[in-house]
């Protein structure tokens, strides 16, 4: 049973590509190669979930029915998710504004599909199985891409579906200016853009002083032309996974939210997602009003 469950297939839906890999959660390792198509254009709903669906059922029949066929698939979106309902498309097409996508993606792949924000998945990736494995306080884990990213953690736990790229900046949003693929837009050297990058980050650290920062996306790879340049007070390293820690994250969460004989217990990604592991009781579940819920009333 536990070798079974041992592969779940990530997909990274970005708004030039879409990628698809089988991981092994264990490890947080790709298990062959990936594949890459582009992104359809428009990027609709339907024309998005076909894709998914096409290029889940070929790479399943490529990487081995026997290890990939029925493995739970995770969907990472660029997109604030909620039970599986994307709330806001910010470089997608605006159909995904309260979209259900889990339940679209379910029907389309024919098993089910656990969907989560982008940057949400690739942090889980990172604070599992590479920058972020062991460090505590406060992290985040940013993407940069078509649009810029964010996962924040507490100790581990995953506060989900902030959306630091939209900051405002010079009346502008943020990742207008600081995502990846402003540099290339705007025809700025590395330094030029790093400027910019570091001033968001700035801004960031202003409101919510993390312990570390991680910065993932393609751009990763090319860390050396423009970390040297931050300025930023935390200290801010190039992702472990690359590019790949989207893919990773979506399978691990897919991979969590199969059904277990554990019960209601969430699991180890599970308990990285604030929200997903049983609540904290609060003062209203204790039955009786405390003396500031009665102040109102008085
Ligand atoms: C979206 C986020 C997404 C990020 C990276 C932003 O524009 O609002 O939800 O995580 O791009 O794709």
């Amino acid at each position: 049973m536990a070798d079974e469950r041992r592969i779940a297939i990530g997909v990274d839906v970005g708004g030039s590509g879409v990628k698809v890999g089988a991981v092994d959660i264990r490890t947080g390792e790709l298990v062959g190669d990936r594949r890459r198509v582009a992104t359809p254009q428009p990027s609709t709903p339907d024309a998005v979930v076909a894709v998914i669906a096409r290029l889940v059922e070929r790479f399943s029949k490529a990487a081995g029915a026997l290890e990939t066929a029925g493995a739970p698939v995770g969907v990472g979106v660029p997109c604030v998710v909620i039970d599986g309902v994307t709330r806001t498309a910010a470089n997608i097409d605006a159909g995904w504004v309260d979209f259900d996508a889990g339940a679209a993606l379910a029907a389309a792949i024919g098993r089910p599909v656990a969907v989560l924000n982008d940057a949400d998945a690739a942090g889980l990736a990172e604070m599992r199985f590479g920058a972020g494995a062991g460090v505590s306080g406060t992290v985040l884990v940013l993407t940069l891409g078509t649009g810029l990213g964010s996962g924040m953690f507490l100790d581990g736990r995953l506060f989900p579906n902030t959306e630091l790229g939209h900051m405002e900046i010079r009346g502008r949003d943020a990742e207008r200016r600081s995502a990846s693929s402003a540099r290339t837009r705007r025809g700025l050297s590395w330094k030029a853009w790093a400027a910019d990058l570091d001033e968001h980050l700035h801004a960031i650290d202003r409101l919510l002083w993390p312990n570390l920062i991680i910065l993932g996306g393609g751009v990763s790879k090319s860390a050396d032309r423009f970390l040297g340049r931050l300025t930023v007070r935390p200290p801010v390293v190039a992702a472990a996974l690359r590019n790949d820690a989207g893919i990773v994250g979506a399978a691990m969460a897919a991979a969590e939210r199969a059904p277990t004989a554990a019960g209601p217990d969430p699991g180890p990604v599970g308990r990285m997602i604030l929200g997903a592991a049983p609540p904290i009781p609060t003062r209203h579940d204790a039955g009786r009003p405390s003396s500031e819920d009665s102040f109102d009333d008085r």
